[in-house]
């Protein structure tokens, strides 16, 4: 097999950016450029402050430990292409907004683009690795483009490396990742492309933890792993609504469930509702996948985990808004939190936007607060949400704020809709104090200490719990 020297990554955003930077940090006699043609992004990157496109725990140290040395953020794609002996597609691949299979099908344009550049600009042999979540046999479509478009001495060998990385520890799943998944065609030349990329990963990775498979069983367990941990959530939800029904408590049905060995106490926190860019494009993208194959009982099933979801999130609204009287209009709610999750600013899918929707269609006032977010990404999602109102009218009902006191001042009810750390931390007295009475928490993260909270006064609503 070659030995790699140089990659060059196509795509500097989530997955990309974290990936490359830590191959460049654990393998030093390997060169990495990660190019994208987003100027401001890869300006971003190359930042003298550090100020980096996105918010991810430690990796400012890992850009730090060797950015300038053999770690390079570049907008010259050709020549990223050229200089590369291994090439990462991880470009995005969001839901199609339109055309066949709008709504659920993988927009593999960007794929498309990125390969055909490798075509056209390779003039030497390259290993293309599809790091991009795309539906199963994508990599046939790649391999079929650049042989098509390749110069004469040129041979590409495709293979699959799906990322498991989840934004927020995505340093720490790069460290130590429960396993690397290499998918290659089994003939000759796809197991030493295989190889190749193997020992770059065995620089930190143990062997028996970097899996090798058949393409097609590399691109469908991306999806797979996402499907399944979805699903996970969507089923602790479903019994969320039933113990808010019954009496029972979320928390301890997910504790004794969890101590199953089979079942393990991992991802089973009931919630708002899970969001973030892959989960439901992934789940949606293996529904349209199940249909053209002519499986409708498999799409009916796997569909129904996103429904869940949806369900979920409305359930919690409709729920602030009976506790509260049946109205909120023109009463403060206070949403504590933006980002689909903590330790990230990234808002893609998240619950918060969808609440924050239902809140204003409800004529609410809403204030709201969260540590990581840009206020700019804010209105964009909130003016997306709500394609019938303007951004003037948005910013008349919504008030963004630069601390939780300041978000929780004047409201009728606060509402937790990501797991920040620091809400842990909230003077609840301080709160109480500044709140208009009777003063509700509705907490969508199971976040809050409800006894300590109803003795200071609140009146607490909590997911998968009965009301008071
Ligand atoms: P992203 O949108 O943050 O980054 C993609 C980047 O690719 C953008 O900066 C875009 O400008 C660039 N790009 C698009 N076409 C290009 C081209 N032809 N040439 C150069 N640059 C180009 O997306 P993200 O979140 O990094 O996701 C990338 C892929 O990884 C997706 O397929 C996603 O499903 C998958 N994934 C995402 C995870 C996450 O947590 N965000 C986790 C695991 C997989």
């Amino acid at each position: 097999p070659v030995k790699v020297q140089k990659i060059v990554c196509i795509g500097a955003g989530y997955v990309g950016g974290p990936t490359c930077a830590v191959i460049a940090q654990k393998c030093p006699d390997i060169v990495v450029t990660i190019v994208d043609l987003n100027e401001a992004r890869i300006n971003a990157w190359n930042d003298e402050e550090y100020r980096l496109p996105i918010y991810e725990p430690g990796l400012v140290d890992v850009v730090r430990s060797c950015r300038g040395k053999n770690l390079f953020f570049s907008t010259d794609v050709d020549k990223g292409i050229q200089e590369a002996d291994l090439i990462f597609v991880s470009v995005n691949t969001p839901t199609k907004k339109s055309g066949v299979g709008a709504g659920f099908a993988a927009d593999l344009n960007y794929v498309e683009l990125a390969t055909r550049r490798i075509a056209a600009v390779a003039t030497s042999n390259k290993i293309v690795v599809e790091k991009s979540t795309v539906p199963c046999r994508t990599a046939e479509s790649m391999r079929t483009i650049l042989e098509a478009n390749a110069k004469p001495n040129c041979r590409f060998d495709i293979l699959s490396n799906p990322e498991f990385l989840a934004e927020g520890t995505a340093i720490n799943d790069l460290h130590k990742p429960d396993r690397v998944l290499i998918g290659s065609l089994q003939s000759a030349e796809g197991l030493d492309a295989c190889q190749a990329l193997s020992s770059v990963y065995a620089h930190w990775v143990p062997r028996e933890r970097i899996l090798t498979v058949g393409l097609w069983s590399s691109e469908l367990s991306k999806l797979a792993a996402n499907a399944m941990l979805a699903q996970r959530i969507s089923s602790i939800n479903a019994l969320s609504a039933i113990c808010e029904a019954t009496g029972a408590n979320i928390d301890e049905v997910a504790n004794a469930v969890g101590y199953d060995s089979r079942i393990g106490p991992k991802f089973l926190k009931a919630s708002v509702g899970f969001g973030g860019s892959c989960f439901q494009k992934d789940i949606l993208n293996l529904v349209y996948l199940s249909e053209s194959l002519h499986l409708p009982e498999i799409a009916t099933y796997w569909r129904q985990v996103v429904e869940m979801n949806e369900h979920q999130k409305s359930r919690f609204a409709k729920r602030v808004v009976d506790t509260l009287f049946n109205t909120i209009t023109n009463k403060r709610i206070t949403v504590l939190g933006f980002a689909f999750k903590a330790d990230t600013g990234d808002t893609r899918e998240s619950a918060a936007i969808t609440l924050i929707r239902d809140f204003m269609k409800e004529k609410a006032n809403i204030s709201l607060y969260d540590p990581q977010v840009e206020e700019a990404q804010i209105w964009q999602d909130l003016a997306e949400a709500s394609p019938n109102l303007s951004l003037e009218n948005i910013k008349k009902q919504v008030k963004i704020c630069s601390s939780s006191l300041e978000a929780c001042k004047d409201a009728e009810a606060v509402v937790i809709a990501t797991e920040w750390k620091e809400f842990k931390q909230i003077d609840w007295e301080m709160v109480y104090q500044g709140m208009n009475k009777p003063a509700f928490v509705f907490d969508g993260r199971l976040l809050v200490d409800e006894d300590k909270l109803t003795k200071i006064g609140f009146k607490v609503i909590t997911i998968g719990r009965g009301s008071l």
